[in-house]
C-alpha cells in the first residue's frame, strides 16, 4: 500500500514548490484515489482452482476518462497516479503506441488463421494486467476506430481498470471521422463505463513553462544539447518516448520519439528525406511542440534539405507548433546561398518570432 493519498502527495509537491496549487486539478485526486486504493487492497483475481470456482472477482470501479485543454496537467495527474499505485500489474502507455501495438498483434494472429483477431490481442494484454493508463487518446485513423469498442469492452470484461486522457471529450472523439455512425456506439459505452471528467483548468502550465525560456539554441554543441535534454524531461516529466506512425497519403511517417505531446528528432531525420509539405503538416498536426536538433549550415548543394526545411517551418508556424531547435548559426545564416536563398529570410523571420515568449498552440 502507499505511505501517502495522492491528495497528500500532490500537497507536498505544491509545499516543495514542483507544482502550483490549482483547484481543478486537485478535484481530480479523490477519483484518483478511490481508484488507487481499490486497486491496492483487492485482490481482484483470485489464484488458484478453488477461489476460481467459488469466488467471483469483485467487478471493477469505472475507470476515469480525463479530457481537457492542453498544458492543464492531464498527463502529470495520470502519472503522479500510475506511479503512486502500490501494484505490479501496471501499464502506462501512449495510446497511439498501444494502438499500434494491438494492430501488429491482430497481424500475427490473422496468420495463424484464428476468427477474430482481436480477441486473442485483448487477452494476451490484459493477462497479468490490472491496470492500462493511456495518454493521449484520439482516434484519428479509421482501423482504430473500428476495433478500439471492442478492445476496451474486453479488457474492461476481463477486469481492467482504464485511465485515459484526451483533448476532447467523448461526444468529439473521431469527429467527422469515416464511417462515424459505426463508432458512436463506443462513445455511448464509454458514458457507460467510465467516469469523464473535464479538467477545467484555466492554466496551461506547458505554455508557462517555456515562457522566456530560450528555445533556439546555437551553435549547436553540448551545452546546446544538454539544454534541449532538459527541456525535454521538464515537458514531458523524463521517459525515453516512444515511435509514433503517422498515416499520410498511404505511406507510413514515423515519429521515432514522442511523448506527451512533444516529438523530438533531428534535421537529418526530418529533412533529410524526401518527405513534402503533407508530411509536415502531418507532423504539424499530430504534435504541440517539436525539438528539432542539429540544424546544419545549408549551402547551394543543400538546395533540397533547404526546401524542405522551408516547408517544414511553414507548417509549424501555420499551426502554431512550439519550436524547440539547436542550429549551426542563427536562423539568417542558415541559408545564404543556393536557389531560394532570398526566400529564406521568410523562414528566418519565422524562426525569430516562433521564439517569442507567447509564441504556441492553444
Ligand atoms: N500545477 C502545476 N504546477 C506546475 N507545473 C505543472 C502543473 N501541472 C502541470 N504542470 C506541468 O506543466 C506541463 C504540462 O502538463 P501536462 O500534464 O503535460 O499537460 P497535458 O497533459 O494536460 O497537456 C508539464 O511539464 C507538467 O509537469
Ligand atoms: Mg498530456
Amino acid at each position: 500500500m502507499g505511505m501517502s493519498t495522492l491528495p497528500q502527495i500532490y500537497d507536498a509537491r505544491v509545499a516543495d514548490g514542483t507544482l502550483r496549487p490549482d483547484p481543478a486539478q486537485h478535484a481530480v485526486l479523490p477519483r484518483l484515489e478511490d481508484l488507487r486504493h481499490w486497486l491496492e487492497t483487492t485482490d481482484a483475481r483470485p489464484k488458484g482452482l478453488l477461489g476460481g470456482l467459488f469466488r467471483k472477482p469483485p467487478a471493477p470501479p469505472k475507470g476515469l476518462y480525463l479530457w481537457g485543454g492542453v498544458g492543464r496537467g492531464k498527463s502529470m495527474l495520470m502519472d503522479l497516479f500510475t506511479k503512486n499505485t502500490a501494484i505490479t500489474a501496471k501499464r502506462r502507455v501512449h495510446f497511439h503506441a498501444f494502438m499500434q501495438e494491438i494492430h501488429h498483434g491482430m497481424h500475427a494472429a490473422r496468420k495463424t488463421g484464428v476468427d477474430d483477431a482481436l480477441a486473442p490481442v485483448a487477452a494476451a494484454v490484459a493477462k497479468d494486467l490490472r491496470l492500462l493508463a493511456f495518454d493521449e487518446m484520439q482516434i484519428t485513423d479509421i482501423t482504430d476506430a473500428m476495433i478500439v469498442g471492442r478492445l476496451f469492452q474486453m479488457l474492461m470484461d476481463a477486469g481492467v481498470v482504464i485511465v485515459t486522457t484526451s483533448n476532447r471529450p467523448p461526444e468529439d472523439l473521431y469527429k467527422n471521422g469515416l464511417n462515424r455512425a459505426l463508432f458512436l456506439p463506443f462513445i455511448d459505452f464509454l458514458k457507460q463505463r467510465m467516469e469523464i471528467h473535464h479538467l477545467e483548468s484555466p492554466n496551461d502550465y506547458r505554455q508557462h513553462r517555456l515562457e522566456g525560456a530560450q528555445v533556439y539554441f546555437s551553435p549547436a554543441d553540448a551545452a546546446a544539447g544538454a539544454a534541449i535534454a532538459t527541456m525535454w524531461d521538464d515537458l514531458t516529466g523524463g521517459g525515453k518516448g516512444a515511435p509514433v506512425k503517422l498515416v499520410v497519403n498511404g505511406r507510413d511517417l514515423v515519429l521515432e520519439q514522442v511523448q506527451n505531446g512533444v516529438a523530438r528528432a533531428s534535421f537529418w531525420d526530418l529533412c533529410g528525406r524526401p518527405n513534402g509539405a503533407a508530411d509536415f503538416l502531418a507532423i504539424a498536426e499530430a504534435v504541440r511542440v517539436l525539438i528539432l536538433e542539429n540544424i546544419p549550415r545549408l549551402s547551394a548543394a543543400n538546395y533540397n534539405e533547404a526546401k524542405r526545411f522551408v516547408t517544414l517551418v511553414d507548417a509549424l508556424y501555420e499551426a502554431k507548433v512550439r519550436l524547440i531547435a539547436s542550429a549551426a548559426d542563427i536562423p539568417e545564416r542558415l541559408y545564404m546561398e543556393g536557389t531560394g536563398a532570398f526566400e529564406f529570410e521568410r523562414t528566418a523571420s519565422r524562426l525569430r518570432e516562433m521564439q517569442g515568449a507567447d509564441w504556441g498552440k492553444e
